[in-house]
């Protein structure tokens, strides 16, 4: 399919990055894997472009004992992984980021972080607006975000110029009890308003495109619904492992660290109802809809549900990789999983017994997120008469590696004979628009920084989610271990996940595409 976009709204200024005003922006956690690996590079690509302006800066905090220096060492060096060349822009960048060691639960910390703040903020005349980012463990949100507030450094109200946001990293809590509590301790020292509470699936292109491909088309909305398709199908498969991070996904498992976020939002974002506007609470609103009407699992048949797996030896790629039990930090017989694979329905008139299929796995074949919508088959076929069997129509997201999207659908094949074949039509990001200039985190971060909450998790709906997964995470917990062993489906590293997983979908006389 030869396709061109027909203006070019980069020349328009349409599509030119945003800018954001002044700010300092203070990351805790800022010696960790996090801000190494996706924060700083995102922040520099945002300098690089023109995004974030010259009063700006970053200070750095956490408990790794390092001095400025030895920080701007790191820094540079997590720019060079990332592909950045150094020069004088990286340079640039790195005399704007300061570091602090420091204990996040003593007051003392913040009264030298205020300090600092004050320094810096009448250097770079960043008008007193702050954004802090929590990019540390998840236990630690509560007690950083409760000194913020009891020092003032973060004070409510603020969600305008001088502005003090709050962004938070995903998880948002473990389960229902404990993120009602931090929305409560939290929202003690700040508005809502200025919490920013971080799902980096949000800030992709490709899910975007989910609003953009289904409201500013004449042509799905109207079959959108479970009378015209069958199912949807979300994978979002990973090559790589737990990445050395054994400590955090022990206490999560892939249902904490995948479905109750990433997968939630893609759900919300397929079968969300027509926003009367793009307005960030209309969206929220439209999208908390969804999750709050998502069937709770019956406890009782919960293995026709939500199946669990977890890889032993095998491939990564072309080389052996071990087991997830063999992994530095992992308990000996350890029950986590790291796959899964479940189905929901959506209690509403629009989603009426179409299921939605959902898996996700560490060390799988290949890295590969797609979401695949299943139409059901034309009715009363009259090709059918001449041996021709229909295949369904299927229309694909494909968000990453590959970006695109594809629709599957019936044509003639050339000739005299009136012979059928399924064809796919591609459309591929790459192809037609080129690199994208705002990766994930960068679109949040910017989005913070511009005071755009549409692309983050409101109150409602992280709690809804969590009290619709609560009671399957805790049965598996409570679960005697031999029983969990029992009802843990392994398989090896470098394949598609445990066979259960495909028996799972079979059941239903379907399979997974
Ligand atoms: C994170 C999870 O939120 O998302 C990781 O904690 C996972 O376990 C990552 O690997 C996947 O993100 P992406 O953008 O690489 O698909």
């Amino acid at each position: 399919m030869e396709f061109k976009p027909s203006i070019d709204l980069k020349l328009t200024g349409v599509c030119e990055l945003a800018k954001a005003g002044p700010a300092g922006v203070v990351i805790f956690g800022a010696s960790g894997d996090l801000a190494g690996k996706r924060l700083i590079p995102s922040f520099f690509n945002l300098v690089r472009h023109g995004s974030i302006p010259d009063n700006f800066f970053i200070l750095g905090v956490g408990r790794t004992d390092m001095d400025e220096a030895s920080f701007r060492l790191k820094i540079r060096q997590a720019l060079v992984n990332s592909g950045e060349k150094t020069g004088s822009l990286t340079d640039n960048f790195c005399s704007k980021c300061f570091y602090m060691t420091g204990d996040y639960d003593d007051p003392d910390e913040y009264v030298g972080i205020r300090k600092r703040l004050d320094e810096l903020e009448k250097k770079y005349s960043t008008r007193g607006n702050r954004v802090f980012i929590l990019a540390i463990p998840p236990s630690l949100y509560k007690t950083v975000a409760t000194h913020l507030g009891k020092s003032l450094l973060m004070e409510k109200g603020r969600t305008r110029e001088p502005f003090h946001r709050l962004m938070v990293e995903k998880p948002f809590g473990r389960d229902i009890d404990s993120a009602v509590e931090l929305n409560r301790e939290i929202l003690k020292y700040i508005d809502d308003t200025q919490l920013y509470r971080v799902d980096h699936y949000l800030g992709k292109n490709t899910v975007q495109n989910i609003l953009v491909f289904r409201f500013a088309n004449a042509l799905f909305e109207p079959i959108w619904n479970s009378r015209y398709i069958d199912h949807v199908q979300i994978t979002v498969a990973e090559e790589a492992g737990i990445e050395g991070r054994a400590g955090y996904f022990e206490q999560a498992g892939m249902i904490r660290d995948m479905l109750q976020n990433h997968i939630l939002q893609l759900v919300s974002l397929v079968a969300m109802e027509r926003p009367v506007s793009l307005d960030s609470e209309e969206i929220r609103d439209k999208k908390a809809d969804v999750i709050g009407s998502i069937r709770p699992f019956d406890l009782n048949k919960i293995n026709e549900q939500v199946i669990r797996g977890q890889y032993t030896e095998g491939f990564a790629g072309a080389l052996k990789a071990g087991a997830y039990a063999a992994e530095l930090g992992v308990a000996d017989k350890s029950c986590t999983e790291t796959f899964f694979a479940a189905k929901l329905f959506i209690d509403n008139k629009k989603w009426k017994g179409a299921p939605f299929y959902i898996r996700s796995g560490k060390r799988m074949k290949e890295k590969a997120s797609r979401i695949t919508v299943v139409f059901k088959p034309v009715k009363d076929n009259i090709f059918r008469d001449i041996g021709m069997e229909h295949r369904p129509n299927t229309l694909t997201f494909s968000i990453q590696p590959q970006q695109g999207v594809s629709i599957k659908f019936m044509v003639k094949v050339p000739g005299s004979k009136m012979c059928l074949s399924p064809l796919d039509m591609d459309f591929n990001y790459k192809d037609k628009f080129g690199s994208d200039i705002a990766d994930d985190y960068g679109t949040i971060i910017l989005d913070c920084l511009l005071g755009d909450q549409t692309l983050f998790w409101r109150k409602d709906g992280i709690e809804a989610s969590w009290k619709l997964l609560t009671p399957i995470l805790k049965k598996w917990e409570t679960c005697p271990l031999n029983e969990k062993s029992r009802q843990m489906h392994f398989y090896a590293a470098g394949t598609d996940g445990p066979k259960e997983a495909d028996e799972f979908i079979k059941r239903d006389g379907r399979e997974w595409i």
